[in-house]
C-alpha cells in the first residue's frame, strides 16, 4: 500500500487559532489523542496527534506577544510538551518527568523523580521573547520521547517579528514549513518501531539492533510519502526540519544551479545574511530555512529534493517540486537579513565545560551517557550561573545531535578549523561528527531554573543520553 514517489499532493499543517486572550496571551487548545492518519493508500495509520492529526496543528505568534498553550491529554499514556527552540521558563518547558497524566487517570501513574505532574489538562505559557524562526513542539517524556514523536507528537511553532516583516522574504502560500522525517510501516498499515514494552509504559527503549537509532525506509514531509508540491516560478521559502527521531541527511536540489539553496535562517532566527549553499547536512531536531528561487528552473520541471545520505532511492529522495510559469513577485533576499545578531567572543565566556557523548555497551544492551554517567533527574550536572556565558567543548564517539534548552549558542570551532556553513548564526542543536570536538558559546539569560540537555537521537536520548542543565 506504500503510495509511488511523488504520487502525493504536499499537505501544510493546518494554522491553530487562538481560541481567547488572556491577558496580554493569545491562548490555544490542543488535545493529544490518538487519529488516523492518510499516509498509505487504502489504509489508514493509526497515530497519536496534537488534535489527532501528524503533524500537529502549526502555531503561529509573535515575538513579544505570551501564548498560553493548553493541552488536554486524551492519550492512554503520560505525555510532556516541549517548545523546542523556546526560550521559555523552567516550569512551562517541559522538563522530561514534568508530566501531564491522562484524563481520568490521577493515582494510576507513578510520578516519580518529584516531577511536577497534573492530570488532564495543562497550560504552557510561553513569554516569546524571542526573534522570528522557526521552533517545533513535540514529547518530551522520560525513557519513552522516541516512540512518542515516532508516533505522530510533533508540530511547528513559528514565530514573526517586526523585522522580519519589514524584508521583501517570501510569505503566505510561498512560505513552506517542511516537517521532514522517516518511518517505517506494517503490513496493516501501522507504524513500526521496536519498542521494548508494546504500551509504552514498561520498559524503555528499544530493541537490539536499534539502539544507535530507529530508522525508516519511508520518507515524509508533513506526513506524507515523498510529495509534490508544485511551484511557480518565483521565490519559496522553505522552512526545513529534521523532526527524524535519528536519521541525517544530506539535502539538495536536483538538478540545481550553484548555490540554489540560500539559507536565511538557522535554529534560532534570521541570519545576519544569506549562505548559499549546494546541500546542506540536517541532523535531527535542526532547522534550515532557505529561500529557493525557482524561476531559475525551466517551466514544467521536475526538482527533486534528494537525500545524498539516504541508502537506497526510497531514503534517498524526499520530494519534488514541479515548477510553473515565471510570475512576478516582489519577493527576494536581501544582503542585510537580521541586524540585532551578536557575535560572541571567546572572552565573553567566563568559564569552560568538556562534555563527552559516548557509548557504553553492556552485555548486549547499549547505555549511551554523557561524561561516563547516564541521566539521573535528580543529580545536578551543569550549573551556569544566569547571566553568565560559557564555552562548551564538545566531543562524541558517533554522530550525535546535541541539544541545549532555554539557550541558543554560537559555533565556534570544529575540529581544528571553524564553524561549517550551515553553523551560522544562533543555533539550539549542534551536529555533533563522531571524534570531532566542537566548541559552542552559549548565554544563559532570563529564567534559573532546571532544564535539560540531550542528544537529539532519540533513541539515545531515551536511553539516558541527557543531562541536567540547571541556571541559578
Ligand atoms: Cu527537541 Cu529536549 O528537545
Ligand atoms: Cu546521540
Amino acid at each position: 500500500p506504500l503510495p509511488r514517489p511523488f504520487s502525493r499532493r504536499l499537505t501544510i499543517p493546518a494554522e491553530l487559532a487562538p481560541v481567547r486572550r488572556e491577558g496580554e496571551a493569545d491562548v490555544y487548545e490542543i488535545e493529544q489523542r490518538v487519529g488516523r492518519a492518510d499516509i498509505l493508500d487504502g489504509v489508514g495509520t493509526p497515530i497519536w496527534g496534537y488534535n489527532g492529526t501528524f503533524p500537529g496543528p502549526t502555531i503561529r505568534s509573535r515575538s513579544g506577544r505570551p501564548v498560553v498553550v493548553y493541552h488536554r491529554n486524551a492519550l492512554p499514556v503520560p505525555t510532556v510538551v516541549h517548545l523546542h527552540g523556546g526560550h521559555t521558563p523552567a516550569e512551562h518547558d517541559g522538563y522530561p518527568t514534568d508530566l501531564l497524566l491522562p484524563e481520568g487517570s490521577a493515582g494510576q501513574h507513578p510520578a516519580g523523580h518529584g516531577g511536577a505532574v497534573t492530570v488532564g489538562r495543562r497550560g504552557y505559557a510561553y513569554p516569546m521573547n524571542q526573534p522570528a524562526a522557526t521552533l517545533w513542539y513535540h514529547d518530551h517524556r522520560m525513557d519513552f520521547t522516541g516512540p512518542a514523536v515516532w508516533r505522530g507528537l510533533a508540530g511547528f511553532h513559528l514565530v514573526g517579528d517586526a523585522e522580519e516583516e519589514a524584508l521583501p522574504l517570501p510569505r503566505g502560500q510561498r512560505d513552506l514549513p517542511l516537517m521532514i522525517a522517516d518511518r517505517a510501516f506494517d503490513q496493516d498499515g501501522t507504524l513500526r518501531y521496536p519498542s521494548r514494552s508494546d504500551d509504552l509504559l514498561g520498559s524503555p527503549g528499544v530493541h537490539p539492533p536499534y539502539q544507535a537509532g530507529v530508522l525508516g525506509d519511508v520518507i515524509l514531509v508533513n506526513g506524507q510519502p515523498w510529495p509534490t508540491a508544485e511551484v511557480a516560478g518565483t521565490h519559496y521559502r522553505l522552512r526545513l526540519l529534521n523532526a527524524s527521531n535519528a536519521r541525517r541527511y544530506r539535502l539538495r536540489l536536483d538538478p540545481a544551479p550553484p548555490g540554489a539553496l540560500v539559507q536565511i535562517g538557522s535554529d534560532g532566527g534570521l541570519l545576519p545574511g544569506p549562505v548559499r549553499h549546494d546541500s546542506i547536512d540536517l541532523a535531527p531536531a535542526e532547522r534550515v530555512d532557505v529561500v529557493v528561487d525557482f524561476a531559475r528552473w525551466r517551466p514544467g520541471q521536475h526538482v527533486t529534493l534528494v537525500n545524498d545520505f539516504g541508502e537506497d532511492a526510497g531514503t534517498g529522495r524526499v520530494m519534488r517540486f514541479e515548477v510553473g510559469d515565471a510570475v512576478a513577485d516582489p519577493a527576494r533576499v536581501p544582503a542585510r537579513l537580521s541586524a540585532d545578531h551578536r557575535t560572541l567572543r571567546r572572552a565573553d565566556a567566563t568559564r569552560t565545560r568538556s562534555l563527552v557523548f559516548q557509548s557504553r555497551d553492556t552485555g548486549g544492551a547499549h547505555h549511551w551517557l554523557i561524561n561516563g554517567r547516564p541521566f539521573h533527574p535528580e543529580r545536578v550536572d551543569v550549573a551556569p550561573r544566569l547571566g553568565s556565558v560559557e564555552i562548551w567543548r564538545l566531543v562524541g564517539d558517533l554522530h550525535h545531535p546535541i541539544h541545549l534548552h532555554l539557550s541558543h549558542f554560537q559555533v565556534l570551532s570544529r575540529g581544528t578549523g571553524g564553524p561549517r556553513g550551515t553553523d551560522a548564526g544562533w543555533k539550539d542543536t549542534l551536529d555533533l561528527l563522531p571524534g570531532e570536538p566542537a566548541e559552542i558559546i552559549v548565554p544563559f539569560a532570563d529564567y534559573p531554573g532546571r532544564y535539560v540537555f540531550h542528544c537529539h537521537n532519540l533513541e539515545h536520548e531515551d536511553m539516558m543520553m541527557m543531562g541536567n542543565l540547571t541556571v541559578g
